[in-house]
């Protein structure tokens, strides 16, 4: 006799209420969307994929994405318009991920930063080698009344054990990407996110989208039990 048994797995219910806190969703303005197509396009895949609410954070890097708070903001809204043309039941919102560098140490001085959430700063620093001037940043932040939070942190292979406990104690939130944890970034990357997870160091994921072509994976990590088992609501991990 033929057992139906094997076709009757349990079906795992679809994410619901995902909060994206990175992502390179406004076009035109740094590495991320090249056109507004391409960003309602990502809007709406991460709305079918249970996103509810997306925070876009380009860049602000002033080398090479010098972008200003006002341009930014007028773009979110363009954004924001064609979001509501198109019906897509999604909350956008609008900050920024700050390279640590001179430029930033101005802008913190001026207090004109686009902040996550409340009074939550989203910060990254060079992917190649250590700078002197991060602690004195992520310590300034802290004292400005800012939190700041560190984009992907598995991503700076020179980090060491004694750096992450450090920026925590400044009072550091971590955010860790979704793709690091396919390996998008390499297997050093990933041991390290894993790493990360399992000595409850984060506090945010998110999926730092710049592509259409990262959706398909950002989907695959969604719907996998490991995502599914991540506590509390599976983007924000922690209490914040
Ligand atoms: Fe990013």
């Amino acid at each position: 006799m033929i057992s139906f048994f094997k076709f009757n797995k349990p079906i795992r219910p679809p994410a619901t209420n995902l909060v994206d806190t990175h992502a390179h969703l406004l076009p035109g303005i740094d590495d991320g969307a090249n056109s507004m197509a391409e960003s309602i396009h990502m809007i709406e895949q991460m709305h079918l994929m249970g996103y509810t609410n997306i925070t876009a954070t380009p860049h602000v890097f002033y080398d090479f994405y010098p972008n200003k708070k006002e341009d930014i903001v007028r773009c979110a809204q363009d954004v924001q318009a064609e979001i509501e043309r198109n019906n897509i039941p999604i909350s956008l919102h609008v900050a920024a991920e700050y390279f640590l560098d001179d430029h930033f140490k101005e802008l913190l001085q001026e207090g004109s930063l686009l902040t996550l959430f409340d009074n939550k700063v989203l910060i990254e620093m060079s992917m190649f080698s250590a700078s002197p001037i991060v602690d004195e940043l992520i310590w300034q932040i802290t004292a400005k009344g800012y939190c700041p939070v560190l984009a992907h942190p598995e991503r700076y292979l020179y980090l060491t054990d004694e750096d992450y406990t450090r920026y925590l104690a400044y009072g550091c939130k971590f955010q860790i990407n979704l793709l690091s944890l396919k390996g998008y970034y390499g297997r050093q990357v990933e041991r390290r996110v894993y790493r990360i997870l399992k000595n409850n160091l984060a506090t945010f994921v998110g999926t730092d989208l710049h592509k259409p072509a990262q959706l398909n994976l950002i989907k695959s990590v969604i719907q996998s039990s490991f995502f599914s088992k991540l506590p509390l609501n599976r983007t924000i991990l922690t209490s914040q």
